[in-house]
């Protein structure tokens, strides 16, 4: 305790806001492919309405800078209070201990993807708060900074928490360490590995934890099992790589220089059981999650037909809605990458990022079938896919119109849909409920049929 104080005394507190936004970004992001399915957000809706910086986001650069009061800084910033001054100050966060330091240029590209990412996480999460109101009113922005503000804690609290979670990050490193040495080693079972590697996949929900995964060389050893030769290992490895990833953009970088990305498209590509696929898929979403370089690598390594494939294969309905949720939101980050650019005049490190993304996904979707494969998740009797399927039309309607307009299974998929959710939105309404969720399956069908014709 007497060490820790003096260090405190040294003016200067780092804090990793990360740290604590993880568990939150969880459970509001739309394109991380949830166990039970979730649906998409709203997000969609809030397209073209006010700029998101009204509300203040912090843009952390690499040099340390002081903090207006009030402004929300993104997850994976450092923040640290100068006790001279008594300001708040921040700045990009920086990895520790990771063996790129070395390596200018991957540095570079982590920091990149660390602030493009918690940037655009921030901006969403703004978003949507507004996205039910074309013309928020003040009282409105001040609720939605107040719940981002909750999302992304204030330093205060931060402050309040650091030293319990000091205490149990020590615990947790101690405890990875044991389960990668008792993963690598050659005396353990199948059995006991898959053990650790579901250990692993609960600790590594912390984002620092994901990052000690990385420096204690866990990061290979989990990527190496996922060409295992035993399925049970490959599935836990995808478990654990998607969780760690999950956003944890420097470990998103981490993961694509080992080559999981490969892996996983060939897990999804050879025969494998559809559990192991699940999870393949899981982490595949985590890993092109807001990350435009892994999205052009993918589209560049075959990944669409290798989803197109997978789509296709006999038995494999319970992949369809995370296929399409994957594409659907690849489409929709494009157009907000594109949003995006219109600041790049001021920020510039968005300039790469537009290039990494110039890769045209709605002509190759169009080119390898998608037009008519996303239409047949429409046959599914659950309002859930029904819904993410007219959503991924919607987005495709620039360059699918014409198969559209040709395939007659769709028009009267349509036309059915239509009367049943007429009825539904209906008796949503006589209860009272207005702008139901079967109202809006009705506005995506009104108005994917007005846009057809
Ligand atoms: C796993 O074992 C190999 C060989 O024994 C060793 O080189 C490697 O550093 C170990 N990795 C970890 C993360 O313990
Ligand atoms: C897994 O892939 C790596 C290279 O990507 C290869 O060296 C290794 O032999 C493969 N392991 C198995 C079990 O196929």
């Amino acid at each position: 305790m007497q060490k820790r104080n003096s260090v405190f005394a040294l003016l200067i507190w780092y804090i990793c806001i990360h740290l604590v936004c993880a568990h939150t970004e969880k459970f509001s992001t739309a394109l991380t492919i949830k166990e039970d399915g979730e649906d998409f957000s709203k997000e969609e809706k809030a397209h073209g309405t006010q700029d998101p910086e009204d509300l203040e986001v912090f843009h952390p650069t690499n040099e340390w800078r002081t903090l207006k009061p009030g402004q929300a800084v993104p997850a994976g910033s450092h923040v640290r209070l100068n006790l001279q001054t008594g300001q708040r100050e921040a700045k990009l966060g920086e990895e520790k201990g990771l063996k790129y330091l070395r390596d200018g240029q991957r540095q570079e590209l982590m920091n990149k993807q660390a602030a493009f990412f918690s940037t655009q996480k921030l901006k969403e999460a703004l978003k949507k708060f507004k996205g039910e109101d074309d013309n928020p009113s003040k009282k409105d922005l001040g609720q939605a900074e107040e719940s981002v503000r909750s999302q992304f804690r204030s330093v205060d609290d931060l402050k309040r928490d650091m030293e319990a979670l000091d205490f149990l990050m020590e615990t947790d490193i101690q405890i990875m360490r044991k389960l990668l040495s008792q993963f690598n080693s050659t005396g353990s079972t199948v059995d006991q590995r898959v053990t650790v590697l579901l250990d692993l996949e609960y600790l590594v929900h912390q984002v620092d934890n994901a990052q000690n995964l990385v420096s204690m060389g866990g990061m290979k050893l989990v990527t190496d099992a996922l060409n295992n030769t035993d399925v049970r290992l490959k599935e836990s490895a995808a478990f654990v790589l998607g969780s760690a990833i999950s956003s944890n953009p420097s470990v998103q970088v981490e993961a694509l220089e080992s080559g999981a990305l490969q892996k996983l498209l060939n897990l999804l590509a050879t025969p494998h059981p559809v559990s192991v696929k699940k999870k393949a898929l899981f982490a595949l979403a985590c890993l092109l999650h807001h990350f435009p370089f892994a999205q052009s690598q993918f589209v560049k390594l075959g990944g669409l037909q290798v989803l197109g494939e997978l789509f296709q294969m006999p038995g494999a309905d319970a992949l369809h809605v995370r296929i399409v949720t994957l594409l659907y939101d690849m489409i929709t980050e494009k157009e907000l990458i594109s949003q995006t650019g219109k600041d790049a005049v001021r920020d510039s490190s968005h300039q790469d990022y537009l290039q990494y993304a110039e890769y045209s996904l709605l002509p190759m979707l169009a080119e390898q079938g998608w037009c008519t494969l996303v239409p047949e998740l429409l046959v599914s009797p659950e309002h859930d896919r029904r819904e993410k399927a007219l959503h991924a039309l919607l987005a495709m309607m620039t360059h699918c119109q014409a198969q559209y307009q040709q395939n007659p299974s769709l028009a009267t998929s349509l036309s059915i849909l239509q009367k049943e959710y007429q009825k539904l939105a209906l008796t949503e309404e006589t209860l009272g409920e207005e702008d139901g969720y079967f109202g809006e399956i009705l506005a995506l069908l009104d108005s994917l049929v007005q846009k057809m014709h």
